[in-house]
This record gives structure tokens, C-alpha cells and sequence, in this order.
């Protein structure tokens, strides 16, 4: 049976919504556990993102394993992807009307997934949820929005051009697990209220 997972990332293959379509060897849809507890949302494909059709697998790739390594997560408890699912030519940073163009195929993986907790990697993913807010002022605080908590943070790629930030994101990362046990504690009690509501009535 193709999940829907799956079958939103063989639109993404084909996907020719974008400009960003003429000048990839694949699209990157995103990988990882489809139940994900966790998601993480950086902003493009990179060069070798690009050749192996998958997230996070170059030098930034590397330093997210390690911080995930650190607080007991592999790649394959967490689910990860991008704000725009083809490369940017040269890296450039991808233009409002591609992530807009794109944006779509996120909140159908959201949609899908329904994590508890959502990992912001850079600006523009911390972006579609803090649009006037500015990373170093809000990094690492974790914020609700209905049924899910986002936490931004900056991108690994910025941490290893930047020393002074490598350790702020190692940080921020080692709250992760509280964070999560945090949003399990208020998803259960969410769904205990309504049962609690109704004893009353008798
Ligand atoms: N940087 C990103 O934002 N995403 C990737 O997939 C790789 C590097
Ligand atoms: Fe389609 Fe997104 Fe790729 Fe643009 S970046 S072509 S919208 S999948």
C-alpha cells in the first residue's frame, strides 16, 4: 500500500511548479520515520542532497547526526526535510515565490506525520511560523501552535561557518528531550479533557 507519505513524494519528484525544477538532478522530498515524534525542517537541498535525492547528507548533514547522536535520536526516529524540495543553483537562497510554490508539499507531509515537535533549521523554515521574529532573539524557545510545538533553531550549515554558534545549537539541541516530554505530557492531557468534561455531565 503506498502511504501518504510516499505519495506525496512522487508528486515532488515530478513536480515542475517551480523554476527550481530546470536545474535539479532530483528532487529531495524528505526521509524518515513516517510516525515521527519529531520533525525537522531545514531549506533546501544541497549539492549532495541534490546527486542522492536525499536531506541533510553533506557536511551539515553530518553535524545534525551527531547532535541527534547526542540526545539518543537517529535519522530514522525523526523525520526530515526542506522548506523547498529542489536545489537552489549554487545554494543560493531559495525566493518567496519558490517556498511558496513548495509549500504545499510540507504541509501535506505535516498533514501526515503529525508530529508532536517541529525542529526549524535556519530562517526561512523558522520563517512560516515566526514571520517578524528574529533567529538570535528566539532560537531554542519552544512555541505551540494548536497541535504542535516548533522550536526554532539555526541552521548546522551556519554552526560549522560560525564557531561562536556552534554551541548555542548544541544547546538548544539537548533540549529536545524535554521539550518532547513536555509536548507528550499536554498531547495526553488534550486528549484525556473532553472524557473528563463529560463525567461531569453525570
Ligand atoms: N541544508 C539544508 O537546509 N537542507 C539540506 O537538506 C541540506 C543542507
Ligand atoms: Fe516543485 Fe518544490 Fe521542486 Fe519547486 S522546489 S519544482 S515547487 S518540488
Amino acid at each position: 500500500m503506498t502511504s501518504r507519505l510516499d505519495e506525496v513524494a512522487a508528486r515532488v519528484r515530478a513536480c515542475t511548479r517551480c523554476e527550481l525544477h530546470r536545474m535539479r538532478t532530483q528532487a529531495v522530498p524528505g526521509h524518515g520515520n513516517p510516525n515521527a515524534e519529531i520533525m525537522f525542517i531545514g531549506e533546501g537541498p544541497g549539492w549532495h542532497e541534490d546527486r542522492q535525492g536525499l536531506p541533510f547528507v553533506g557536511a551539515a548533514g553530518q553535524f545534525l547526526n551527531e547532535m541527534l547522536s547526542n540526545i539518543g535520536l537517529s535519522r530514522d526516529d525523526v523525520f526530515i526535510t526542506n522548506v523547498v524540495k529542489c536545489r537552489p543553483p549554487g545554494n543560493r537562497d531559495p525566493l518567496p515565490d519558490e517556498i511558496a510554490a513548495c509549500a504545499a508539499y510540507l504541509d501535506e507531509q505535516i498533514a501526515a506525520i503529525q508530529p508532536k515537535v517541529i525542529v526549524t533549521l535556519g530562517r526561512f523554515s523558522m520563517a512560516r511560523w515566526f514571520p517578524n521574529e528574529r533567529i538570535s532573539r528566539i532560537h531554542g524557545q519552544p512555541r505551540r501552535f494548536g497541535d504542535v510545538v516548533v522550536v526554532p533553531m539555526y541552521h548546522p550549515a551556519a554552526a560549522l561557518h560560525q564557531a561562536s554558534l556552534r554551541a548555542t545549537v548544541e544547546a538548544d539541541m539537548a533540549k529536545l528531550p524535554q521539550i518532547l516530554a513536555e509536548a507528550r505530557r499536554e498531547a495526553a492531557a488534550a486528549e484525556e479533557k473532553p472524557q473528563v468534561e463529560q463525567m461531569r455531565l453525570f
